[in-house]
């Protein structure tokens, strides 16, 4: 083999190289764009809570009032530990709250809970 032929090979295979590192991370990011995107805490809790807690976390809407939802902007509420809210949201309160840890998996409910601390009165 002479020395052209030597350094085409070399060549070709650097772009071989080159081609499957291009390919391979191509379909990492495809893998991680593809599942749906994530609904934010703030999504989840417009969708599910805020019929009874309303948007502003003080329970002042229709069906809040009827099942006295807490207000979440209370002390009474904040001064509540992490984990005891997120036990709370996640296996249910009282007769009228539901747990949503299984719908909404035992993240999301963290998460939740982390919105409803910014409900707090400043
Ligand atoms: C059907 C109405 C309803 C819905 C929907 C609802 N809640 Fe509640 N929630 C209540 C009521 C009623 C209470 C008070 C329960 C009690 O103290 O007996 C409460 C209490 C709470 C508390 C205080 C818990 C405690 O230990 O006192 C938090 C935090 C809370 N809800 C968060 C949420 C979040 C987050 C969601 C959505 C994932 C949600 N709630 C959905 C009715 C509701």
């Amino acid at each position: 083999m002479n020395r052209f032929m030597r350094v085409l090979g070399v060549a070709v295979l650097a772009v071989v190289v080159c081609l499957i590192f291009i390919l391979a991370s191509g379909t990492g990011d495809s893998s991680l764009a593809s599942p749906a995107p994530q609904k934010s805490a703030q999504d989840v809790y417009l969708d599910k809570c805020a019929v009874c807690h309303a948007k502003d976390g003080s329970g002042n809407t229709a069906k809040g009032r009827k099942v006295k939802a807490k207000d979440l902007r209370s002390a009474e509420i904040q001064k509540m530990s992490d984990a005891d809210l997120i036990k709370d949201v996640g296996k249910g309160k009282g007769k009228d709250m539901d747990g949503f840890e299984k719908e909404l998996g035992a993240d999301m409910v963290k998460q939740l809970v982390a919105y409803c601390r910014s409900f707090a009165k400043q």
